[in-house]
């Protein structure tokens, strides 16, 4: 027998896929450079399906079906490369390599490209959900041809999660999209969490309730339109009491934040694209500013406000309203990013089927992303969601609430950036009129950069340092 698919490396997220796959019927084989881990597989979970291990690179291709479907499940960068390096001499034109690690597009564009020549399909995948939806039912992004697709979307399709019974699996687009889309997912997922973590230290804070009283708050949240994982976990993490202390777990957790990477090149790409990303990037600073342990030291004596004051009764339901607006905007800057990037690499990224294939699986999964869905089924060609008649009604109405929020924790010393970072992109987005005129008054003074009019067409220079006459440039 061979196996219709087979999976090369086996830590936790290899691991649950293959387990996903063979629970699904598909005879799946496993390999991982250390065989010990391919045993512990099959003793421990080898009844779930059929499984076909394998300890070398050689017998792995060998028990694949043809075309082969292989996929791998290790580190992004050099191991990847290293991987790839190992198995490519063993296929044959029309296999396909599915990388479904955090891998950079651009290196997923290269190695595409690389392996076409060789005939073989590179199908870089995003794949979301942690080790649970690994299992489960993951949110599946992959690129790559659409040939390639054709032979591996139904069994991608199978095991992906479901929401009303569509599958959160769909072709992306060619080559690097599919990573590209995830890491914006990610991206996402780094703001959502950081306006969450804002939303938590504001009610802390301001408002004084305790970690316990906090997660009750958002487990109310968690019934409205906030209905998220994010969310849900956000209230077990906050009622969570520390084993060993008795104190709040959160409590007793170091206040570093750490990244992997595809939060930061989320930012890096967008500044590439020009797009303003600015709920993702502040979201990126304020992980990298919590883990910059002498600086905080250093400054740790620094005068806060003299008259704080305190907040009113409604104000939790205030931070309900700036969590939710925030939201919309770090979304609406994500999905601007996915058009520009798609756009640029010549993609034809479908937009409305990224926000469905986000409704289940991933862990910005959420009520929310069928809105999304739905704003883009109703004007595919939209600039930006924020105009979305939901979106701009749920904005307007929680605008005064909004800034409150913004303005209560400027009173008080409490960061929010991801909410005050928000506020300004929404309020610069509706501006008639922005200081950038200034700006291009600025730059053409010092350094002859030219500026456009607003009543005539061309570019123009004014002689500063002469007589301030106007030229054409
Ligand atoms: C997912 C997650 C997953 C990973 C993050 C964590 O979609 O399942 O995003 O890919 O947990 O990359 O990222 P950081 O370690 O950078 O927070």
């Amino acid at each position: 027998q061979k196996a219709r698919i087979g999976v090369t490396g086996l830590a936790v997220m290899g691991r649950n896929l293959a387990r996903n796959l063979a629970r699904h019927g598909h005879p799946v084989a496993v390999h991982n450079r250390t065989p010990t881990r391919t045993k512990s597989l099959i003793e421990e979970f080898g009844d779930e399906g059929t499984f076909l291990p394998a300890d070398t690179p050689e017998q792995f291709v060998a028990s694949l079906e043809r075309p082969r479907r292989l996929v791998i499940m290790v580190k992004a960068g050099a191991p990847t490369d290293a991987v790839i390096g190992e198995f490519a001499p063993l296929l044959e034109p029309g296999d396909m390599i599915v990388d479904g690690g955090n891998a950079n597009f651009a290196d997923t564009r290269r190695r595409e490209s690389a392996l076409r020549e060789q005939g073989i399909h590179f199908v870089g995948t995003g794949i979301s959900g942690g080790e649970e939806g690994a299992l489960h039912g993951p949110s599946i992004m992959p690129g790559g041809s659409a040939e390639s697709y054709a032979a591996l979307g139904p069994l991608l399709e199978d095991i992906a999660a479901k929401v009303d019974g569509t599958p959160c699996c769909t072709h992306v687009g060619p080559d690097g999209a599919g990573h590209f889309v995830k890491m914006v997912h990610n991206g996402i997922e780094y703001a959502d969490m950081q306006l969450i973590a804002e939303s938590y230290d504001l009610l802390r804070h301001a408002a004084g309730l305790e970690p316990a009283e906090i997660a009750e708050v958002f487990r109310t949240w968690n019934e409205g339109r906030l209905e998220s994982y994010l969310i849900e976990i956000t209230a077990e993490v906050l009622a969570h009491t520390d084993a060993s202390t008795g104190r709040p777990f959160v409590d007793v957790v170091l206040d570093q934040a750490e990244q992997k990477g595809t939060g930061r090149w989320t930012v890096q790409t967008a500044l590439d694209l020009g797009v303003p990303v600015g709920g993702i990037a502040e979201a990126v600073f304020a992980r990298s500013v919590s883990g910059h342990a002498a600086l905080r030291d250093a400054a740790r004596n620094l005068p806060g406000p003299s008259r704080a004051g305190g907040v009113g009764s409604g104000f939790a339901d205030a931070v309900e309203k700036a969590l939710y607006a925030s939201k919309i905007i770090a979304y609406a800057q994500g999905f601007h990013e996915i058009q520009a990037g798609s756009a640029e690499y010549g993609w034809n990224i479908d937009l409305g089927a990224m926000a469905t294939i986000w409704r289940g699986g991933c862990i910005i999964r959420a009520r929310f992303l069928d809105r999304i869905r739905a704003a883009y089924e109703a004007d595919p060609e939209t600039p930006t969601l924020l105009t979305d008649d939901h979106f701009a009604e749920a904005a307007g109405e929680a605008q005064d609430a909004w800034r409150e929020v913004v303005a209560t924790a400027a009173r008080l010393g409490i960061p929010a950036p991801g909410f005050s970072t928000a506020l300004a992109y929404y309020d610069s987005l509706r501006a008639p009129r922005l200081p950038a005129a200034l700006t291009q008054g600025q730059r053409d003074y010092f350094g002859a950069h030219t500026y456009r009019r607003v009543d005539r067409e061309g570019s123009f220079h004014t002689l500063w340092g002469g007589d301030r006459s106007e030229v054409t440039a």
